[in-house]
């Protein structure tokens, strides 16, 4: 006997909770994880397959796509249109909305996802992951447009991940905590290995691009020099610092050990409001990370409350342990005050 409540037990046991439920959502998660299983196989086999390298074509907001990033995106939208569940889905990867084909029902549910994220590691063998985040489509829309998807962080029904490590991990909240679990390849189910992850409100790890510290706001310099100073500085205490390139194993990381992350305004051209995508980046993150007792803000607003107004827009993330994020928000506070 192997130990640990599969996935399936788990959600079909979360279901059981809620007597009006349908059913309907507990499929599609199940349609979502399967896809990511899918993916999982692809990415750990990409050195094999000749997946790897680049598709030398370019997304809506001017990036390379990787090979990896196409094929992910493809598995998704094949593994779930057909389900009945969604009304329609968006990704980091399409320009635009991604209607339901004619020959399939369409449900109530939207679907929004970042395929594969941190897809620079992929020739690297480094953790990258698939971000997803469910909607609720407005109530008789059968044919969502883009408006229908511009919902603030805090309309989620459902945000997770998937990160493709070491070891698959499949992070979940449904608003009512977070749960980790991770998949056993012989018998092809996530198994529930981390229940009721909590984020420590205080840490000494921090993950930030410092080669972007020119380009930064000064309340966020004044804090990671603050960091940077250590015990000489006003922290008084020594700052470890871990920077991926993939948000998804940022992310884990703090869940798993505590720590704050920041991607945040900087003024280089492209990024401007932050290099991350509000609905299937910084939203689904912010959901989990909430949930689990830490902190999420674009430094001047909690995160999940900001409305969206384009598909692929983007926004300054910082999140984590709650002490750090409030102490970053007080200095954006107290810089603004004296303008
Ligand atoms: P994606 O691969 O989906 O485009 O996302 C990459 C993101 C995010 O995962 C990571 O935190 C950040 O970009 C890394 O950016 P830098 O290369 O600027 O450090
Ligand atoms: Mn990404
Ligand atoms: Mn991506």
């Amino acid at each position: 006997m192997r130990k640990g409540m599969t996935f399936t037990r788990f959600i079909f046991e979360e279901q059981r909770r809620v007597p009006e439920s349908t059913g309907e959502f507990t499929l599609l998660l199940n349609a979502i994880v399967t896809a990511c299983k899918e993916i999982s196989d692809d990415v750990n086999r990409g050195q094999l397959i000749n997946v790897l390298g680049s598709a030398n074509t370019e997304n809506v907001q001017g990036e390379m796509q990787k090979k990896l990033d196409i094929i992910s995106n493809d598995i998704m939208l094949k593994a779930l249109e057909w389900c009945g569940h969604l009304a329609g889905m968006a990704s980091e990867e399409m320009e635009n909305i991604y209607p339901i084909s004619p020959q399939f029902p369409r449900g109530k549910y939207l679907l929004v996802f970042d395929p594969l994220d941190g897809s620079s590691n992929t020739e690297v063998n480094v953790s990258i992951g698939t971000i997803f985040s469910i909607l609720r489509c407005p109530e008789g829309t059968t044919d969502p447009t883009e408006e229908d998807f511009l919902q603030a962080g805090t309309r989620q029904v459902c945000a997770g991940y998937v990160l493709y490590g070491p070891a698959t991990n499949l992070v979940l909240t449904t608003g009512q905590g977070v749960n980790g679990f991770t998949l056993d390849h012989d018998i092809g189910e996530f198994i529930l290995t981390h229940p009721k992850l909590t984020i420590p409100e205080d840490t000494n790890e921090f993950a930030i691009n410092t080669s972007n510290f020119r380009y930064w706001e000064p309340p966020v310099r004044r804090y990671i020099e603050e960091l940077f100073a250590g015990a000489d500085g006003p922290r008084g205490r020594d700052f470890n610092t871990r920077w991926v390139a993939s948000m998804v194993a940022e992310v884990h990381r703090i869940l798993m050990r505590g720590g704050v992350f920041l991607y945040p305004k900087d003024s280089r051209e492209n990024i401007g409001e932050g290099k991350l995508r509000i609905l299937y980046e910084a939203n689904p993150m912010s959901f989990i990370v909430e949930q689990a007792g830490g902190a999420s803000t674009t430094g001047r607003e909690r995160l999940m409350t900001v409305q969206p107004y384009t598909l692929h827009q983007r926004i300054p993330v910082i999140l984590g342990a709650r002490f750090e994020v409030e102490r970053i928000t007080r200095y954006h506070l107290i810089a603004d005050s004296a303008d």
